[in-house]
């Protein structure tokens, strides 16, 4: 009676495992059969009512469709496991043939690039590279230059103001020439570039920009004279534009330098004859130049019976422009990869 019990489990359990298609499924099977109240564990409860003497054949009746259920259960999840792990292998195959994807490269900025160049020929010549705050004092951005407050020459800069009338975004990268003599405490000779964005109140468009780039260089020592600025200036731009590039001070007027000038190179599209780059002069203008004022050593500490300097400041887009024939400024400040790239390649050719 009770082994009948114990063959109708069997046959079921033969039954069943004839439609077990997933794990899921050989899971659910399990509980059905090993589950706390499933058929298999049930069938122990029976023997509480077997005579004893039969108890151990009756046990082990038990235990042979146990063990059948489990040997079916363990072939079974392995077969399982083997093919899901197949299928993922498969779908994750990598054709080693197909064209590999294209990767996006970016390319460094034109304008870094030619500070970078700037940086380069002046460093060959014994000049540091400094750095200055974007955010300065009036002090050092005019009245250490020679602009004392209420100068008309304020005006022109339209400086961006950001705290009373002390602060402000510097206008120019001048004031970083204060900062460095005032490192120098009057006895230091100075050598100095400091490539640096700066700020003026002006609307954009493709020729201005109310933040730009100026390269900024300093030389204080003893018996400095126009000419080592002639002779220097013209090594910078042989550098970025060619040997045969020509310089040419104009007179020009600047508080913080004495003489003044503003520097020209013969046209390196032209070569003098005049187009549209030089605007049919056979010149551009590239940066503004001077001697340094007798002021602006003094108040910086150096003496200026005993010594004497030059001062320059190149606007870093126009160069650019001039060299990578660029002319949108806008192009500097937006990020699409595409413009770098084509300049970049242009450079390699
Ligand atoms: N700071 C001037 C400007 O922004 C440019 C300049 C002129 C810089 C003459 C100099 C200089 O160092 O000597 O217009």
């Amino acid at each position: 009676m009770k082994y009948e019990q114990i063959n109708k489990v069997k046959e079921m359990l033969e039954q069943d495992i004839k439609s077990i298609f997933d794990i899921k499924e050989l899971n659910d099977l399990k509980v059905k059969y090993l589950g706390k109240k499933g058929l298999i564990s049930e069938l122990n409860q029976l023997i509480r009512d077997i005579p004893n003497e039969d108890r151990k054949d009756f046990g082990q009746a038990v235990n042979e469709v146990r063990s059948f259920f489990n040997d079916f259960y363990d072939t079974k999840k392995q077969q399982f496991e083997e093919e899901t792990l197949n299928k993922k292998l498969e779908s994750e195959a990598i054709d080693i043939s197909l064209p590999a994807a294209k990767v996006t490269q970016g390319a460094p900025s034109i304008l870094e690039k030619l500070i970078e160049e700037v940086e380069e020929v002046c460093m060959a010549m014994g000049y540091d590279v400094v750095d200055g705050p974007e955010i300065e004092e009036d002090k050092y951005n005019f009245e250490m230059l020679n602009i004392p407050k209420g100068h008309p020459a304020r005006d022109a800069q339209d400086t961006f103001y950001v705290e009373g009338e002390e602060l402000l975004l510097r206008s120019q990268t001048s004031p970083v020439q204060v900062r460095t003599m005032l490192e120098g405490k009057g006895v230091t000779p100075i050598r100095m570039i400091c490539p640096g964005k700066t700020y003026r109140r002006d609307d954009d468009d493709a020729t201005h920009s109310h933040q730009f780039m100026q390269i900024e260089g300093l030389l204080v020592d003893k018996n400095i004279s126009l000419s080592d600025l002639k002779g220097t200036i013209d090594i910078i731009v042989k550098k970025l534009f060619g040997e045969d590039i020509e310089t040419r001070f104009r007179p020009s007027y600047y508080q913080f330098t004495e003489p003044s000038v503003e520097v020209d190179i013969s046209c390196f599209n032209c070569k003098g004859k005049g187009c549209s780059i030089c605007k049919k002069t056979g010149w551009i203008t590239v940066a503004g130049a001077g001697v340094v004022h007798p002021n602006v050593l003094r108040m910086s500490g150096y003496d200026p019976k005993e010594w004497s300097g030059f001062a320059f400041g190149f606007g870093a887009e126009r160069l650019a422009m001039l060299k990578y024939d660029i002319n949108d400024l806008r192009v500097f400040y937006n990020t699409d990869l595409r413009e770098s790239k084509i300049f970049d390649r242009e450079e390699s050719l």
